[in-house]
Formats: C-alpha cells, sequence, structure tokens
C-alpha cells in the first residue's frame, strides 16, 4: 500500500544548518567497502580515533555491529545485502543531517547500492573509499576464519569465492591494504577530508 500521498513532512526550526554552526563542523559519510578482511573495520577505528582527537564529532556504522541489532533479521542473500545497505544509506542521512561526521564500514558489494547511499547524502558529502585488499591475500588472513569456513561449503553466499563483489567504478579514494599501513591508509583519507569537515 502506497501511504506516501497521506504523509507531510515538516519543516523543523533547528535545521542541519544551525546544527552544523552549533557544532563547528561539517558533516560528510566517509563510506568504507571491500572484502571481508580488507581492512575495513581496522582503519574505520583508526580514522575515527584520529578525528575524535582533533576534536570532530563522529558515528561509526560497522557492518558486524549493525547486523547484530538494526539488522538483525537480514542475511547474505543479493536482496538482503542490498537492504542492509539501503538502511544503513538512510541511518546515515539521519546522521548527516544531525550533523555527524559518518563512517561506516561494510561490503558494500554492489555499486547501484553504493550510488543509492551518494544520491541520499548529496554527491559532495559522499567520501567512497575502495578498501583494495585481493581475495587471495584476505583468504591469507583469514582474521574471523570464515574464508576457511565458506571453503568448507558451511558458509554460503560468501563475497569473494561464490558472492560477486563489484569493483567501485570512481571511488573518491583508493587504499590498497596490501601495500599500505593502516596508519598511511588513515593518515590518506583524514588528510583527503579534513579540509570539507571544517
Ligand atoms: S554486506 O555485503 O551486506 O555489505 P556486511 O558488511 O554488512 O556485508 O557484513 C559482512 C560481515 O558479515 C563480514 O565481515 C563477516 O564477518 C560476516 N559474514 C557472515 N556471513 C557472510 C557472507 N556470506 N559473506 C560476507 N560476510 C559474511
Amino acid at each position: 500500500m502506497d501511504t506516501s500521498k497521506n504523509l507531510f513532512p515538516h519543516q523543523h526550526f533547528v535545521d542541519a544548518d544551525l546544527r552544523r554552526k552549533l557544532i563547528n563542523q561539517k558533516p560528510i559519510l566517509i563510506w568504507l567497502s571491500g572484502l571481508s578482511g580488507s581492512g575495513k573495520s581496522t582503519i574505520a577505528n583508526d580514522l575515527e580515533k584520529k578525528l575524535y582527537e582533533n576534536g570532530f564529532l563522529s558515528y561509526l556504522l560497522d557492518g558486524d555491529n549493525i547486523r547484530i541489532g538494526l539488522n538483525k533479521d537480514l542475511g547474505f542473500s543479493d536482496d538482503d545485502r542490498k537492504e542492509n545497505i539501503r538502511r544503513i544509506s538512510e541511518v546515515s542521512r539521519l546522521m548527516l543531517d544531525a550533523g555527524l561526521i559518518v563512517i561506516t564500514a561494510f561490503i558494500s558489494p554492489f555499486e547501484e547500492e553504493r550510488d543509492l547511499a551518494k544520491s541520499l547524502v548529496k554527491k559532495e558529502n559522499y567520501f567512497l573509499v575502495h578498501v583494495d585488499c585481493s581475495v587471495e591475500k584476505c583468504e591469507e588472513r583469514d582474521v574471523k576464519g570464515l574464508y576457511k569456513k565458506a571453503r568448507m561449503g558451511e558458509i554460503k553466499n560468501f563475497t569473494g569465492i561464490d558472492s560477486p563483489y563489484e569493483i567501485p567504478e570512481s571511488p573518491s579514494m583508493i587504499v590498497d591494504t596490501e601495500k599500505e599501513s593502516v596508519e598511511q591508509s588513515v593518515e590518506k583519507i583524514y588528510n583527503a577530508i579534513k579540509s570539507k569537515i571544517k
């Protein structure tokens, strides 16, 4: 049932602009996309720490955390992954409206959903980072032991094994975690966004 014609969104007095001035920062969405084990969560965590140390108010949305709560009804079929990213995009939009610097760490394997996130927050507020690492290297790291399980058929639809990852066509930045240290990747991202958030 389409109820949208009976909805009348309010224009609130305290808007994004007022909030931005109050907390003296410009919101941005830093969207990290890459394979499981590529280093998204580690980079996101250190990046958030750096933002905090420099006086910025942020929020980190991470796949493994969000899938325990808000998205615990979703699995790893293509449709569920799309819904996962759609919800995260909407949550990010609200958080940006609240004035926060948002970092997301999701595999987000499909270009279409990453584009949706971009369109929801306006492209100037969207900074897509491809956390690049080959499947071979991620599998060698196998921090969570999931590649092993996927190879043994205990986990189905595992990204990079029997579920696709579409390489971002035009990311704002690529960090190569096979060649760069975590510190280098964080530094690169921070240096690229710092003029956009003040
Ligand atoms: S996404 O594809 O929908 O963006 P998301 O980032 O939320 O994925 O979740 C990925 C995390 O879920 C992985 O880091 C891993 O710990 C876990 N996981 C469990 N099953 C799978 C699977 N089939 N494919 C990928 N990741 C999985």
